[in-house]
């Protein structure tokens, strides 16, 4: 096995939320990847189901703990197919097998030496599960559960993590990506530079009986990190299964930095007292937040990742998470800030240049992918961009770097978009000797979508599907041999395709009165009232009548024919928030062509349905006889820029 990759297994004293379906795409965004690098990958994710707090919840539902247990092990089961998480394994801490696991390690530390029952007073935070030292609380609180701890003094029995201290510093310190990002690795350390403390693993069942029995005690049960930690364990069959080694030499752990502690420090520990080397790494991300506070069940800021998944679709879910968190770092969650990305990234950025690029090569190469002439510089630069881009993309998932991987990505989604701007294949279409052109500029527009598509699988899987079945290519898992550029075959048939990504909107349109109909591309303004004074009497408008007029520079992202409106083109116009305004200008320009042109926006004319649909506002256009000119800047500026 090259990659045993894990969640931490949820508890199940809440459903699940955004966060925890967080570092399930990550796991399951990862796995994909390294599979389709044609490494052997096992994704293990599951349910944590004993102590305190799940016996607190199930009783707050008026179940027993197992039958507690049972729906919300089930709940977090169901999420994530809708989130396109495919997980090997779905592990609960009930199972049998698990049972017996954790009582058979109990029984070998013990007999080795390393747990003794001793007497223990100290303070504990039900929400952690375990007890905090002085040093932890914050204003004599739990800084996570925002709590107070309650005194405990009770027999127990204890592990000795204490001796393992020095051995522990010593591998952290000589293997630098052991855990990462650094600073969480320097957080370990600079609390390993206090003397260890051994660990309580036991809870007398006067106080707790839903738990693994010791093995050698009945009147205790295991203290729910260390039957918790030890399903990585029984997730690949240890001791007995044959490749349990190779297995566990490839064991990669996410986590977010709340457990960070019991990850980085109780389990290295604990696997060294069983005889086993410590897994190969620990990846550690932050908080998802929602209105500046960490999302959890106890704060009840929380968001259903099946809601997300059912209302966006699971690869809009996906990419916003995978984008949006410098894994390590806090992000903020707002469902603006996904419908923002899921319009701008997705329905303008990759969307529209896939269905550009299919449907100019639909009617300009009869479907069929056109053999190239001779690159020109343009089209040498998309070729290495692209093929640097796969190179770039895998070397920063290696490093959990998604955001920078995706950057990356949309970088080349960025300059395909303009290189159809520059190369303008409509204007090529109506040369018959740029024919040779025509069909270099199509073929390096459809092979750059190809490599995009080959990134994209482990990150939104569907969506790449889709973007290959359209192109008429496989995606076999080969990683390296697919990230290649050339490999569109001249022939081969495309298929078209529906809108990747349809735009939406964010809240509901405001609603306007009916308006006239268009009669140009120009929709004249409503004629205000005329001003009083010599000026209006002779039709002049004052400078205050101007001023009233809010002119931007718009760039058109987006453009569809209006269904039954021959005259009208839908446009989707950034300046600089995306709007949409329905132009009569279809006679004269078609979709693609007026895609990337920046234009001149009035921007606040009050909304108004044109055959059914709400225009945002009205682009300028000069006339002269039949033809039609859409007006623009002089110069590339940026969209939203005043015009004055
Ligand atoms: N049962 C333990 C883990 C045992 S692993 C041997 C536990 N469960 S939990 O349900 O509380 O899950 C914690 C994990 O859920 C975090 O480490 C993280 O993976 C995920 N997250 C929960 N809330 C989160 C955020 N608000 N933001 C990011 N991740 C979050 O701890």
């Amino acid at each position: 096995m090259s990659l045993y990759l894990t969640t931490p297994i949820f508890y199940v004293n809440a459903q699940p939320h955004l966060g925890h379906a967080y570092t399930a795409v990550v796991a399951d965004a990862v796995s994909r990847f390294h599979r389709l690098a044609g490494e052997d990958v096992y994704f293990q994710t599951g349910t944590d189901e004993h102590g305190d707090k799940v016996v607190q919840a199930a009783a707050a539902a008026g179940l027993s703990p197992k039958e507690y247990a049972d729906r919300i092990s089930g709940q977090f089961r169901a999420a994530w197919p809708p989130l396109a998480i495919e997980p090997d394994r779905f592990i609960r801490t009930t199972d049998p097998e698990h049972i017996r696991t954790v009582q058979a390690i109990l029984q070998q530390v013990y007999d080795r030496g390393d747990i003794y029952f001793s007497d223990y007073a100290g303070l504990y935070c039900q929400g952690c599960e375990r007890f905090l030292t002085e040093k932890e609380l914050v204003d004599g609180l739990c800084p996570d559960h925002r709590q107070p701890p309650v005194p405990v003094s009770e027999q127990n029995y204890f592990f000795r993590m204490g001796k393992y201290q020095q051995w522990l510093i010593d591998h952290i310190e000589s293997h630098p990506g052991f855990i990462s990002p650094e600073r969480y690795r320097n957080e370990v350390l600079s609390f390993l530079r206090e003397p260890l403390e051994d660990l309580c693993i036991s809870r007398p069942t006067s106080r707790l009986t839903w738990g693994i029995p010791l093995p050698f005690d009945n009147r205790f049960v295991t203290y729910v990190w260390f039957d918790a930690l030890i399903n990585y364990l029984t997730g690949i069959g240890y001791p007995a299964a044959a490749d349990f080694g190779a297995c566990w030499a490839a064991a990669e752990h996410i986590i977010a930095k709340d457990i960070l502690k019991p990850h980085a420090i109780y389990w290295p520990t604990m696997l060294k007292a069983m005889g086993l080397g410590p897994y190969r790494r620990l990846h550690v991300h932050g908080y998802w937040n929602m209105n500046d506070a960490k999302m959890s069940k106890s704060l009840g800021n929380v968001v259903r990742p099946t809601d997300l998944a059912a209302e966006y679709g699971a690869d809009t879910v996906r990419y916003f998470l995978l984008r949006e968190m410098a894994f390590g770092v806090d992000a903020s969650f707002s469902i603006d800030a996904l419908i923002a990305r899921r319009n701008s990234d997705l329905a303008n950025d990759l969307g529209n240049l896939f269905s550009r690029s299919l449907t100019m090569a639909g009617k300009f190469a009869g479907n069929r992918v056109p053999a190239p002439g001779t690159p020109a510089e343009a089209d040498r630069e998309l070729a290495q961009a692209a093929t640097a881009m796969a190179e770039e993309f895998s070397r920063q998932i290696e490093q959990f770097a998604f955001h920078r991987a995706l950057q990356a990505v949309w970088e080349v989604v960025g300059l395909a978009n303009r290189y159809i701007v520059a190369n303008a294949p409509w204007e090529l279409a109506k040369e018959p000797a740029q024919a040779e052109r025509l069909a270099t500029v199509l073929y390096h527009l459809l092979e750059a979508l190809r490599l995009l598509t080959v990134v994209l699988q482990p990150i939104m899987p569907a969506t790449a599907g889709k973007m290959a079945a359209a192109l008429g290519v496989t995606l076999p898992a080969d990683f390296q041999g697919q990230a290649r550029w050339g490999l569109l075959a001249p022939g081969t048939a495309l298929s078209p395709v529906e809108p990747l990504f349809p735009r939406l909107e964010k809240g509901t349109a405001p609603a306007a009165p009916p308006q006239p109909k268009p009669t140009s591309a120009a929709r004249s303004p409503a004629p205000e009232p005329p001003a009083a004074g010599k000026a209006a009497a002779e039709g002049l408008i004052t400078f205050e009548d101007f001023g009233r007029l809010d002119l931007r520079v718009g760039e058109i992202v987006a453009a569809e024919r209006v269904p039954k409106a021959d005259r009208l083109l839908k446009l989707t116009v950034k300046a600089p928030e995306a709007r949409t305004v329905v132009a009569g200008i279809a006679a004269h320009y078609a979709p693609e062509e007026v895609i990337g042109r920046q234009v001149v926006l009035v921007a606040n004319l009050k909304p108004a349905k044109l055959k059914g649909v709400l225009s945002e506002g009205m682009v300028l256009a000069a006339k002269e006889g039949d033809r039609l000119v859409l007006i623009g800047p002089g110069g590339p500026i940026t969209p939203g820029s005043k015009v004055s």
